[in-house]
């Protein structure tokens, strides 16, 4: 799964642009996902441009119940209703500035699954976690905080991805070592908890300054199902590059 994180980027206008460049260049990628997840208003805009193709349509954020006195929030029902289906979850920057926890993933990953959105759910360690040694320390209190409490049928529908903060739009990315390090600890947590099959068969993205010049030697080790990509995703060119690696 190639995954395409908008952040607080283009208008629908722009979506449109983007759409009318990127599908030519990925209409060939049958053997992969494809995913764009651009800002809540460019959703009607992406996912009219991406009707009859490969390429998946997912938000950024979700908030749980249908609907309700929420001001400012958008929930899973809406998303389905316009089309979306996939969801990043607990992304570190909803964390970081919004104070998103464990406990929201877990209600989060209930409600996208309630309106059939396949999450994409964010772990990840600060740069001052992984230079105290304690990346594995991180990695297993947000996955036993927000992903062990899911059901087996519930987990088998979510997707992964793993995003060390400090490699964030700040062009250090993870050597395909240390990613497929970080992978290994999540499958076993995953195996110890849902089993050993769900631990082979569930999927694991990286992300964190993901490029066409990288994106081959990340993809290469086993343990890395794909990726999560912020700024390279905004271009078509440079996005085609990625998904077709
Ligand atoms: P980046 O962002 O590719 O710009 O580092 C990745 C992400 O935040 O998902």
């Amino acid at each position: 799964m190639m995954a395409g994180n908008w952040k607080m980027y283009k208008t629908p206008a722009e979506t449109k642009a983007f759409f009318e460049a990127f599908k030519p260049l990925t209409e060939s990628a049958a053997n992969r996902d494809i995913v764009i997840c651009p800002p809540f208003p460019n959703l009607h805009a992406a996912v009219s441009e991406t009707e009859g193709t490969n390429i998946g349509v997912g938000a950024q954020n979700l908030y749980w119940g249908k609907e309700g006195a929420v001001t400012g929030e958008v929930s899973g029902h809406m998303l389905q209703a316009i089309g979306c289906q996939y969801v990043i979850i607990a992304h570190s920057e909803r964390r970081q500035y919004f104070g998103e926890n464990e406990a929201d993933v877990v209600r989060k990953v209930k409600a996208a699954l309630e309106y059939g959105l396949t999450p994409i759910v964010c772990v990840g360690e600060r740069l001052e976690e992984r230079e105290g040694g304690g990346t594995e320390a991180v990695l297993g209190e947000q996955f036993d905080g927000g992903i062990a409490p899911l059901t087996a049928e519930e987990f088998a529908k979510i997707v992964i991805a793993y995003e060390p903060v400090w490699a964030i739009g700040t062009g250090k990315t993870a050597t395909p070592k240390m990613a497929a390090d970080a992978h290994r600890f999540i499958r076993g947590k995953v195996s110890g908890k849902f089993g050993a099959e769900a631990g082979a068969s569930t999927r694991i993205l990286y992300g964190g300054s993901v490029k066409p010049d990288n994106v081959k030697n990340l993809m290469a080790e086993e343990e890395i199902d794909g990726a999560l990509v912020g700024g390279a995703s905004l271009d078509p060119a440079s996005f085609a590059a990625v998904v077709n690696f």
